[in-house]
């Protein structure tokens, strides 16, 4: 066995020995799951492919082998605090993995393995120490009879965690899905090491390191517990490459394998430390590998969901970084030694590199901005507190260096940490929750949204109706309930049915108006109450309105319209981008009304005018193919087997609806157009930034598009017009005018100058002699500062003895020339006289003792400054 190994040629050979098994060597996929909203990050494996060993999903093979990226972080299993202080925990990490489906079961498996161990990375046998579940006969057998692992080193363990099949080795993907017995396997690292074999009393010793768990998929655990079988036995396996390669590199901790030794000395390079074994620079050589792949997979710093994640490891890495003595942005400049090592392995870590590098970096400045004032605040009440013998932080104080200076709890929490203090972590969430409920109160709608109902929910009918007969359930007035309104009353209507859309998923509300017998109601606005309660806001235009009337509900049918084809556009337009950005391209938000749609995405670089033309004409394409749409209401589940596009952290119900739209597929429960040809002309009307990584598109459909290229060919052929040109030649019209304003303006100065050169002669009169010195300070209307000199230099020779000053004003700035002739330079001096005038103007200036010249800042003092000329002058020569 080589000490020399490196954590690459580890990974490359695990895929080459399971391809030599005939397994297809597959991508890692994304760290951000797609199409399972409810994991956080990719952290097994086995993610991508769930479906395929439920049987609802085929590929082309039956066996697999990855290197996945995988970030336990900020979710269930979150590592995040240990990172750095104990021998392995990475909130980055990589698991090799072999997968069957429905191909080999558990002798492959267990025979795969050893060889893998024994005969490629020729670990000795007994090192080595297997356990099985307690109830699997079968994988104790294989490991017994046919591998001849001695029976004192293998270890039954049944359901030791408190239910049946809650077990060390019965793997479960979650409270749902694939699950089955596993046998680990564990290296042993010697008596030297403190700890016991699994199962023992001493097993979370560091001695014997779980390094490989193979799970034999077996069962389809349901929301009830229950388990079914599989179609088809199945084999999914773990190795998490950083142990492998530590037992590999005979080295104790992950942190000291070839892979995070360099990126350990990268970040002390960056931090200018010197003590290698730091604990933060292992911080660091972690928190770079989760930001850089995270951010190369789309996420981007933000105040919530993954990307908060993100922005929390990113600023622990800081704050490390900051204790190194770091005051300005490194943590990115230790992203091209990553790159090196593991740019070929994942290529999408180095396509990406740059604008990796931009966001790390634009979250970097914008955190050392905060980071000084927000660690003094720390700083000083960690001493208070030790002076005082007090050993748990003001959970007030923690939530203000959230607020106030960006310290997430966490980050709180590890300098805590290191101080032995902890945090008052339900004192910070009462000041959390107290924040949330002021700004809720401050919203204008939610507080009118806000009343009490619990009556029948709202029957929406507005996917295929626009005009509906509807009974009154509730009306308020001012926020309270209230039996009826009166004409001209502001209230909130709630119907059994209504055709009304309520804002949601980026689409406004409906207006129309709700028209019974006796009186009109005019709704302005549609916002849900509840999850299916609908409030039509507005107001009572004439007559009166009852519970329990009956009325016809209206929506205005042209702005809904609008609306629609603006709403399908979006979904138009976010395949598109995808198509000619990237798949990393993921909705930000969204904004849908009857004028326009505004789209936010991630996406680090403005777009080119071409890749925005790109996008119209994918989007028209599809608008002249005039595809019917379709929705179609389906369990979650059955819905991510469609593909369709569905967004992290939005709240999907059991049923949802799946929306194919030309060729995109999203989940959406707006209302829509029934053929794509109904949205007419897609026009892109603005692009531009709202965040670091996020672009803002705003675009336009129909009518409003129609509209807006009218108003642009009247613009143009009034330009042309007015220009006397053809709108075609406009361009070069523009430049010619341009040209000849530019040399207008030039001979228009010349002008001016010499017009100012020659009032200098008239000057030449207003000098008063002093002691023989003829003194002038004088205004030379537009002069520039070579008419000034000039003017100067012809006063002097006219004056022969003089002190000259002459000023001129443009632009709020004031030029000064000051001219001594060469008797008088003995007494005075043009630097000194120039700076007289110059420090009342507020500016200052300089030169030789004859001639100096200065600027000014302050015209509206030039007058005084300049009659003050004449004392100064007589003082000097005197
Ligand atoms: N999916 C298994 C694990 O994560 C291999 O341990």
């Amino acid at each position: 066995m080589s000490k020399t190994v490196s954590v690459r040629e580890i990974r490359q050979q695990f895929l080459d020995f399971f391809a030599s098994k005939g397994h297809q060597v597959v991508a890692s996929s994304s760290l951000v799951p797609h199409g399972d909203p409810t994991l956080l990050f990719t952290n097994a494996g086995m993610n991508q492919f769930k479906d395929v060993f439920l049987g609802f999903d085929k590929r082309p093979y039956t066996r697999a082998t990855t290197s996945q990226k995988c970030v336990r972080a900020g979710g269930k299993h979150n590592d995040l605090e240990n990172v750095g202080y104990t021998a392995r925990h990475h909130t980055f990490f990589e698991m090799l993995g072999n997968f069957s489906f429905g191909d080999y079961f558990k002798r492959d498996a267990i025979k795969y393995a050893w060889e893998l161990l024994t005969e490629v990375y020729k670990l000795p046998k007994d090192k080595l120490t297997v356990t099985v579940y307690a109830e699997d006969d079968e994988a104790y057998d294989i490991w017994a009879k046919e591998i001849g692992v001695p029976t004192e080193r293998i270890i039954r363990i049944g359901d030791n965690k408190g239910a049946r099949y809650a077990s060390d080795n019965f793997w479960m993907m979650g409270d749902t899905g694939p699950c089955g017995p596993c046998t680990e396997i564990f290296y042993d690292h010697g008596e030297h090491i403190w700890g016991g074999p699994p199962g023992s009393p001493d097993e979370d010793g560091d001695r014997f390191i779980e390094i490989w768990n193979n799970v034999f998929m077996q069962f389809n655990r349901d929301e009830a517990g229950v388990m079914h079988p599989l179609p088809k036995p199945s084999v999914d396996t773990g190795m998490g490459l950083e142990r492998i390669s530590a037992v590999l590199q005979h080295v104790h901790a992950n942190y000291e394998i070839d892979l995070f030794q360099t990126l350990i000395k990268a970040a002390a390079r960056e931090t200018k430390t010197t003590d290698l074994d730091n604990p933060s620079l292992k911080v660091l050589a972690d928190h770079i590998r989760a930001c850089s792949f995270l951010i190369a997979d789309g996420v981007i710093p933000g105040n919530e969901g993954r990307g908060y994640v993100l922005r929390r490891i990113i600023r622990r890495a800081i704050r490390h970084g900051y204790k190194l003595g770091a005051r300005a942005a490194f943590f990115h400049k230790v992203l091209p030694d990553l790159v090196a090592e593991m740019g070929e392995a994942y290529p999408e870590l180095s396509s990406a590199q740059t604008r990796v590098s931009e966001v790390l970096k634009q979250e970097e400045d914008r955190f050392f901005e905060t980071i000084e004032n927000g660690m003094a605040i720390l700083e000083a009440e960690l001493s208070e507190m030790a002076k005082a013998g007090n050993t748990t932080f003001n959970g007030e104080t923690a939530f203000k260096l959230h607020d106030t200076y960006g310290f997430p709890l966490d980050l709180t929490a590890d300098v805590c940490r290191e101080r032995d203090v902890s945090v008052d972590s339900a004192a910070f969430d009462t000041a959390m929750s107290r924040q949330k409920e002021q700004a809720r109160s401050a919203g204008k709608f939610k507080m009118a949204t806000n009343v009490e109902y619990d009556g029948a929910s709202t029957n929406f009918r507005g996917y295929d109706e626009l005009s509906t007969e509807a009974k009154v359930l509730a009306l308020y007035k001012d926020g309270s309930a209230v039996n009826a309104l009166n004409e001209g009353d502001l209230g909130i209507v709630v119907l059994d049915n209504t055709p009304f859309y309520a804002e949601s998923g980026g689409q406004i509300g409906d207006c129309g108006d709700l028209k019974s017998n006796d009186g009109i109601f005019t709704v302005e606005d549609t916002l849900k109450i509840q999850a299916n309660v609908f409030g039509h806001h507005g107001v009572l235009t004439t007559g009166k309105l009852a519970v329990g009337d009956t009325l016809q509900a209206r929506v205005n049918t042209n702005a809904r319209a609008s609306t629609m084809r603006n709403h399908s556009a979006t979904h138009l337009m976010h395949k598109a981008l995808r198509e000619v950005l990237g798949e990393h391209v993921q909705q930000k938000g969204s904004l849908v009304d009857t004028e326009k749609t505004r789209f936010d995405f991630v996406h680090n670089a403005p777009m080119t005018d071409d890749e925005i033309s790109q996008v119209e004409n994918i989007v028209n394409t599809e608008v002249l193919a005039n595809a019917a749409t379709q929705a179609r209401v389906m369990d979650i589940e059955s819905a991510q087997k469609t593909g369709a596009m569905m967004l992290f952290g939005e709240k999907y119900g059991d049923e949802v609806r799946v929306l194919d739209i030309g060729s995109s597929r999203e989940l959406c429960g707006g209302t829509h157009v029934s053929r794509t040809g109904d949205i007419g002309l897609f026009k892109i009307t603005a692009e531009s930034g709202v965040a670091a990584g996020v672009r803002r598109l705003e675009a336009t459909t129909g009518a409003n598009a129609l509209k807006l290229v009218q108003n642009q060919q009247a613009l143009l052929s009034h330009i042309a017009s007015e220009l006397k040109s053809p709108a075609h030649e406009l361009g070069t019209k523009i430049s010619q005018l341009l040209d000849s304003q530019k040399s207008l303006e030039k001979e228009l100065a010349r002008l001016k100058s010499k017009l100012a050169s020659s009032q200098g002669d008239d000057l030449a009169d207003q000098a008063l002699e002093i002691n023989g010195v003829k003194v002038l300070a004088a205004i030379l209307e537009g002069a520039d500062a070579n008419a000034l000199r000039e003017t100067m230099d012809k006063l002097k020779d006219k004056l022969k003895s003089a002190a000259i000053v002459l000023a001129s004003v443009s632009d709020g700035k004031v030029s000064l020339a000051a001219g001594v002739t060469p008797d008088v330079i003995i007494k005075l001096k043009a630097g000194d006289l120039v700076n007289h005038v110059a420090s009342q103007v507020g500016g200052k200036g300089g030169g030789k003792p004859d001639m100096a010249m200065a600027g000014g800042t302050d015209p509206s003092q030039l007058p005084q400054a300049l009659a003050s000329v004449q004392a100064w002058v007589q003082q000097k020569l005197n």
